[in-house]
């Protein structure tokens, strides 16, 4: 930090006329190599790589990055190369991009504000970063199993075999179209996401990495596209590089880079039915898979019936021997996202106007606040297991109460659970990320109320797509104050985004999303207090009036 707080002087020096110090151009950062003779050995690609065959060449590795605390701006995310962008059927605006309105199908693109149109992710003046807290979702995927794109595919495909069908006109490529997705695992654009995020994380907070005294440890679950996700994002942050070209587009060489990674330990914690673990907390909460939770679908099925009526109409005369349903047309569109994420393009996305895909990212929204975000009774307590853990980061103390998704297990030791880091990476899901922030009482972001089911509102703050699209992120900055060496303040960034702490209790206003340390912790721990894990999570109640829950919590 000293150093760089003398270079930003020596330039201002330079520009003044002034002579350059005497550290210029100099590589004292590293002790720098004798070179030596490079040697070149053909390997052939089909042989396991034998890494002494390439150690005598000139290896150096540069200093750690950290521009999240040295540059004026942050890199924004705004492309999803491969991604062809589709059109609209009405073309409107072309202004308009189909591809940011898929909700938790969308691609991760940085969010400009969540209301604090003034704040940057960089580091404030003043403030010195001591740790950060990474929670990230999975890259792109296939549909999961059982899901409606598919079942359309198996209609069609029987109408096919049957009395037959024809389309016609803007439908007639069904005549010839077959279902090309996988299921669960990760698309090859996925992976570049999470690889993306891997190398912009180290790009912006590499220079953390200098404080561990052991190997990092970071955490997933068990499920193939966690633990690909996961990797994939360490891989992008340089940690034993050589494979990693490799890595990403093969799943026999992503094995093999698998067990010799030596940089950092990866925990996959398990994900499944009746594991405790606050990365998957749904597979111990019986209210996270019963009609409970499928609440959502159903307020979302109010606005699909009426938004996808025209298209129902529209599209109808040109096919014939096959009725499209309202829900046949939603699986068409629902095809659209998870063509493109997999296959580059989808001729699908064309079918819809602008108007419809606004519907369609609406949809997601109910799904998302009414099942997993504040409309939800049980939202709360599935996010709350995450913020003790959080709680045990920040104040250095081990969970001694067991009572919501915690894994007793796992958080008692310093092997599967060092507190004393200074980079935390945990990858969880779509609906994990929705369930922690409304746990943390990020209440800006669920500040209009609840969803009507018969209209977008003028004012919608809860859009999924900025709150949890593939790849996204959530980070928590631990500052200090300058002069200080303890850490002092705290913020949170979603997505780019930075987040106003206003709900929770004691968090002044602040331009830059700050809130103090302590205020913050204390905060949390009254959040941990005030959610009835059991409750919310084992009762049998009924859904209560949708007007009365904006806490994710069954109304006191
Ligand atoms: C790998 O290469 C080194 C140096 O060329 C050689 O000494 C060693 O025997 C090789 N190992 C294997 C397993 O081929
Ligand atoms: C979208 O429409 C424009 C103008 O009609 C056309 O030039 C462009 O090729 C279309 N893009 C795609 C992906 O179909
Ligand atoms: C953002 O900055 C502008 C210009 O300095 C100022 O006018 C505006 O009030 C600020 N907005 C907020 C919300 O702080
Ligand atoms: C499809 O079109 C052909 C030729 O026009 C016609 O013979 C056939 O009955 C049609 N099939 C259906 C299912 O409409
Ligand atoms: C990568 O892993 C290999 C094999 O364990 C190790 O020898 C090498 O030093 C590592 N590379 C880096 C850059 O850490
Ligand atoms: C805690 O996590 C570990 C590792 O995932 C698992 O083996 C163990 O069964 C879990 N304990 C409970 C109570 O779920
Ligand atoms: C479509 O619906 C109409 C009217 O509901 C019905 O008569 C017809 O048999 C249906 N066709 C198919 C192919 O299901
Ligand atoms: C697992 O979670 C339950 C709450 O659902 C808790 O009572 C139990 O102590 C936890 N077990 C472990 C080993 O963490
Ligand atoms: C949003 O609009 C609704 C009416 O459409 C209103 O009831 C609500 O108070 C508004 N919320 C905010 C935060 O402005
Ligand atoms: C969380 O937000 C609610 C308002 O939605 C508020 O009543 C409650 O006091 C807040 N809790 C904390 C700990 O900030
Ligand atoms: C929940 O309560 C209802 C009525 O109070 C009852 O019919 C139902 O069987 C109960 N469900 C469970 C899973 O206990
Ligand atoms: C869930 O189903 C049970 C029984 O099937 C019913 O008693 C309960 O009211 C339903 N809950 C909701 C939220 O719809």
């Amino acid at each position: 930090m000293l150093l760089l707080t003398s270079c930003a002087l020596a330039v201002t020096l330079a520009r003044l006329g002034a002579t350059a110090s005497t550290f210029a151009g100099s590589t004292s950062t590293f002790q720098f190599p004798q070179p030596m003779p490079l040697s070149l050995r053909p390997i052939l690609s089909s042989q396991t790589l034998n890494r002494s065959a390439l150690q005598d060449q000139l290896q150096v590795a540069g200093d750690e990055a950290g521009s999240i605390a040295t540059a004026p701006a942050v890199a924004k995310v705004e492309q999803a190369f491969p991604l062809v962008q589709p059109n609209t059927s009405d073309n409107k605006e072309s202004s308009f991009n189909v591809i940011d309105h898929w909700g938790n199908l969308s691609p991760f693109k940085s969010v400009a504000s969540f209301g604090l149109p003034n704040a940057s992710a960089v580091i404030p003046a003043g403030y010195t970063l001591q740790q950060v807290q990474l929670l990230h979702r999975h890259g792109a995927r296939y549909p999961t199993s059982g899901s409606g794109p598919a079942d359309f595919a198996t209609e069609l495909h029987a109408a096919a075999q049957g009395v037959g069908f024809n389309a016609t006109g803007p439908l007639e490529f069904l005549n010839i179209w077959t279902y090309k997705l996988g299921a669960e695992i990760l698309t090859p654009f996925g992976r570049e996401q999470l690889f993306n995020l891997g190398v912009g994380f180290r790009v912006k907070y590499g220079q953390l990495l200098k404080g561990f005294s052991d190997l990092p440890v970071w955490r997933t679950t068990s499920e193939e596209r966690m633990v690909d996700s996961a990797y994939v994002a360490a891989i992008g942050q340089n940690l034993n590089i050589t494979d990693a070209g490799l890595a990403c587009i093969s799943q026999q060489a992503f094995s093999v880079f698998r067990a010799i990674l030596p940089d950092y330990h990866q925990l996959i914690e398990i994900e499944a039915d009746g594991f405790n673990s606050t990365l998957a907390p749904y597979e111990i909460c019986p209210n996270a898979n019963n009609n409970i939770s499928s609440f959502g679908s159903v307020q979302s099925q109010k606005w699909i019936q009426l938004y996808l009526a025209p298209a129902q109409e529209r599209l109808s005369p040109f096919i014939e021997g096959f009725n499209l349903t309202i829900a046949d047309i939603y699986n068409m569109q629902t095809l659209c996202p998870y063509e493109t994420v997999a296959l580059g393009y989808s001729v699908f996305c064309d079918l819809f106007t602008e108007e419809e895909w606004k519907g369609f990212e609406y949809s997601l929204d109910l799904a998302f606040w009414y099942s997993n975000g504040p409309g939800n009774p049980a939202t709360s307590a599935l996010g709350r297991g995450w913020v003790e853990e959080l709680v045990s980061r920040l104040t250095q103390e081990r969970i001694t109460s067991f009572g919501s998704s915690v894994n007793e297990t796992i958080v008692s030791n310093d092997v599967t659970f060092p507190l004393n880091q200074p980079i935390f990476v945990d990858a969880s899901h779509d609906t994990v990320i929705t369930a922690i922030i409304t746990a943390m009482n990020f209440t800006s972001i669920a500040a209009n109320g609840p969803l009507p089911t018969d209209h977008i509102p003028d004012n919608q703050t809860y859009i999924v797509t900025q709150l949890a699209p593939f790849g996204s992120n959530l980070v928590g900055q631990v500052l200090s104050k300058d002069g200080s060496t303890n850490p002092t303040h705290i913020r949170w960034i979603l997505n780019d985004g930075v987040v106003p702490l206003t709900g929770i209790n004691g968090c002044a206003e602040d331009p830059n999303g700050l809130c103090d340390l302590p205020t913050f912790i204390a905060g949390m721990k009254q959040r941990i207090q005030e959610i009835d894990f059991d409750f919310d999570c084992f009762a049998n109640y009924t859904i209560p009036d949708p007007d009365t829950i904006t806490d994710g919590q069954f109304p006191q």
